[in-house]
C-alpha cells in the first residue's frame, strides 16, 4: 500500500495540473506555428491552405523550410525540418534533433519586431497507433502529453528527467469530441521500430496512445517558451500489431498526409475561429 503522504501528494499535484490547464475554448489565438517534420507529411496542408514560402526565415546554412499564410483571421506559419545533408542522403531530417532545433529557431525568429508572436504550437505528423488503446490505421489522434521512450538513465532524477513526461497545457477533449478524433499520450523515441525495453517504457511508464519521432522535442522548446504544445497525429502503423512498421508506414503515408490535411484545418479552424465544427468540404 502507498503512504498516505504519498497519495495526498500526488492529489495535490493533480489539482494544480488541473488547475494550470489552459481551457482553448477561451482562448484568443492569432498566430499558430505547425511544425510538421516531413515535406510529404506537409505537402497537401500547406497546398491546401496556399501558404507561400517564405526565403531568409532560417538561418541559410540550415535545411529547414518555412511557409506561410492565414486561416481566418490567424497568422499559420507551417515549418518542415528539410533534407538531409550532413549525411548526404537527401532523406527527410526526422527525429528529435532537427525537431527541436528548427522549432526553436521558428519562435526565436517570430519574437522579433513587427512579428505576431506565436501562441500556439500545433504540431502535425504521422505516428504508429498501438490497437491496445483503441488506435486503427487512419485514426487521427489529439494528444493530451507528451514523454520519451529511448532516454533511459538509471540514476534517480535522471530517470524522471529521461522520460520527459509532460501534460498538455490544454485539453484537447471537448475539440475530439466535435471532430471525431481521439486523445492520448504520445510517446517519442529516434527509432520507427522497438525493442523490448521500449515496449515495456511505452506501455507501463508512458501509457502512450501513439508513437511518434519528434513530440517530446517539440513540446520541450514549447515549455520553455512557455507556450501550449498540441500533436495532431495520424496513425500510418500499428505498433503492436502483426506487421513491421516500416512496411505498413510506407503503405500508408500518403493516404495519413491527405487525412492531416483534412484534420489540420478543422483543428486550426477550431481553435482560431469561434470553436465550430469547422468541418466544411472546403476548408
Ligand atoms: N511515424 C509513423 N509511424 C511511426 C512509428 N511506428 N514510430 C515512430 N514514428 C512513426
Amino acid at each position: 500500500m502507498r503512504p498516505l503522504f504519498l497519495i495526498a501528494a500526488q492529489f495535490f499535484l493533480q489539482i494544480a495540473s488541473i488547475s494550470s490547464a489552459l481551457v482553448l475554448e477561451t482562448m484568443t489565438i492569432k498566430h499558430v506555428l505547425v511544425p510538421i517534420v516531413m515535406e510529404a507529411e506537409a505537402g497537401p496542408f500547406v497546398e491546401h491552405l496556399d501558404l507561400k514560402p517564405i526565403d531568409d526565415f532560417f538561418p541559410s546554412h540550415t535545411p529547414f523550410l518555412a511557409f506561410s499564410g492565414s486561416l481566418g483571421d490567424a497568422k499559420v506559419t507551417v515549418i518542415t525540418m528539410g533534407k538531409d545533408v550532413v549525411y548526404e542522403t537527401g532523406v527527410d531530417n526526422v527525429g528529435t534533433v532537427p525537431a527541436s532545433l528548427a522549432t526553436f529557431l521558428a519562435l526565436e525568429k517570430m519574437k522579433g519586431a513587427g512579428e505576431t508572436p506565436v501562441d500556439l504550437v500545433v504540431n502535425g505528423g504521422t505516428c504508429g497507433g498501438f490497437a491496445r488503446k483503441g488506435g486503427a490505421i487512419g485514426d487521427v489522434f489529439l494528444t493530451t502529453g507528451v514523454a520519451n521512450h529511448d532516454r533511459r538513465i538509471g540514476i534517480p532524477g535522471f530517470d524522471t528527467y529521461g522520460i520527459g513526461s509532460l501534460s498538455s497545457e490544454i485539453d484537447p477533449s471537448a475539440m475530439a469530441e466535435a471532430l471525431g478524433y481521439k486523445t492520448g499520450i504520445v510517446t517519442t523515441g529516434n527509432s520507427l521500430d522497438k525493442t523490448d525495453t521500449d515496449d515495456e517504457y511505452m506501455k507501463d511508464k508512458n501509457d502512450a496512445s501513439v508513437k511518434d519521432m519528434e513530440a517530446a522535442a517539440i513540446a520541450w522548446v514549447c515549455k520553455m517558451n512557455n507556450l501550449p504544445y498540441m500533436g495532431v497525429k495520424v496513425i500510418t502503423d500499428i505498433v503492436d500489431g502483426n506487421f513491421p512498421s516500416h512496411e505498413e508506414f510506407m503503405e500508408n503515408l500518403a493516404s495519413a498526409a491527405q487525412s492531416l490535411q483534412s484534420a489540420l484545418p478543422k483543428v486550426l479552424n477550431y481553435v482560431c475561429e469561434n470553436k465550430e465544427l469547422g468541418g466544411s468540404e472546403e476548408l
